[in-house]
C-alpha cells in the first residue's frame, strides 16, 4: 500500500484528485467507487471545479457508491443518494442513471443487497474512495466484519451513530441500520484510494497501516490490496 502524508486537508483532496484525473483522463468511460461522509467533500470540490472549467467530463462514467442508510433515500435530506446529488452529481455532467447507491428503500432488504452484489459483479470498479471511521471501519463494514462479506445489512454500532449524529438534527433520528458494500466487494476494485483526516482518525490510521491485518481493524485488508493508496494528513497520520 502506498502511503502519502500531506500537511493538511487542502493537499490531502488535491492529492486524491490528481490520481482521479489521471484514470478519467486516460479512461474517459471510467467506473468510479464513491464514498459519503465529511473527508471526500474536498476532492469531490475539485472534481466539480474542474468538470466546470471543461478539463474533464463525466458524460460516460459510471459510478457505484458504498452504502446507504436503511429507511432513507431519494428526497430525504440525510440520505447518502441525496449527499452525492448535493455535493457532486449536481454540478458535474454525470447522467444520473450511471450513478448506483444500494437501495435503502426496498421492502426486501435481502433482495436489495442481492440486486446490488449483481450489479458490482457486472461492473469493473477502476478507483474506490474511501474514507475510515474512528474504529476502523470502511463503509459500513464495522470491527468483526468477515473480509469476504458482500453487499448486506448491518446494525450500526453506537460509536458510528455518534459520529454521524452530526448530519442529523438529533441522535435519535440517525437509523440504525444501513445496507452497505462488503469488504470483498471493496477489495474487488483496481485501484483504492482511502482518505483520512483530523486527529480524530490517528488510532485508525495507525491500526489500518501499523497494526496486525485482521478483521479487529476493516481497514487493515487494504494493505494486502495490489494497487492501494493510503493518503492522510499530519494530524491523521500523527500516531504513526
Ligand atoms: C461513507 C462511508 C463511511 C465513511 C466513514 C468516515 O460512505 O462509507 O465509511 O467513509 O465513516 O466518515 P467521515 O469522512 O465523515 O469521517
Amino acid at each position: 500500500m502506498n502511503l502519502i502524508i500531506t500537511k493538511d486537508y487542502e493537499e490531502l483532496s488535491a492529492k486524491a484528485y490528481e490520481i482521479v484525473k489521471k484514470i478519467l483522463l486516460e479512461k474517459p468511460d471510467a467506473t468510479l467507487g464513491l464514498a459519503t461522509g465529511s473527508t471526500p467533500v474536498g476532492l469531490y470540490k475539485l472534481m466539480a471545479a474542474d468538470c466546470k472549467k471543461g478539463e474533464v467530463s463525466y458524460k460516460n462514467v459510471k459510478s457505484y457508491n458504498l452504502d446507504e442508510y436503511v429507511g432513507l433515500g431519494v428526497g430525504d435530506e440525510q440520505s447518502y443518494v441525496e449527499f452525492m446529488r448535493k455535493n457532486l452529481f449536481n454540478h458535474i455532467d454525470i447522467d444520473l442513471k450511471n450513478t448506483h447507491l444500494p437501495d435503502g428503500m426496498d421492502a426486501d432488504m435481502q433482495k436489495a443487497c442481492d440486486r446490488y452484489n449483481e450489479m458490482l459483479a457486472n461492473a469493473e470498479i477502476d478507483v474506490q474512495i474511501l474514507g475510515i471511521g474512528g474504529n476502523g471501519h470502511i463503509a459500513f463494514n464495522e470491527p468483526g466484519t468477515s473480509f469476504d462479506s458482500v453487499t448486506h445489512i448491518v446494525n450500526l454500532t453506537e460509536k458510528t451513530i455518534e459520529d454521524n449524529a452530526r448530519f442529523f438534527d438529533s441522535i435519535d433520528e440517525v437509523p440504525t441500520k444501513a445496507i452497505t458494500m462488503g469488504i470483498a466487494n471493496i477489495m474487488a476494485a483496481k485501484s483504492i484510494i482511502i482518505l483520512a483526516s483530523g486527529a480524530n482518525k490517528a488510532d485508525a490510521v495507525f491500526a489500518a497501516v501499523k497494526g496486525k491485518i485482521d478483521e479487529s481493524c476493516p481497514a487493515s485488508i487494504l494493505r494486502t490490496h495490489k494497487n492501494a493508496t493510503f493518503i492522510a494528513d499530519i494530524e491523521a497520520a500523527s500516531k504513526l
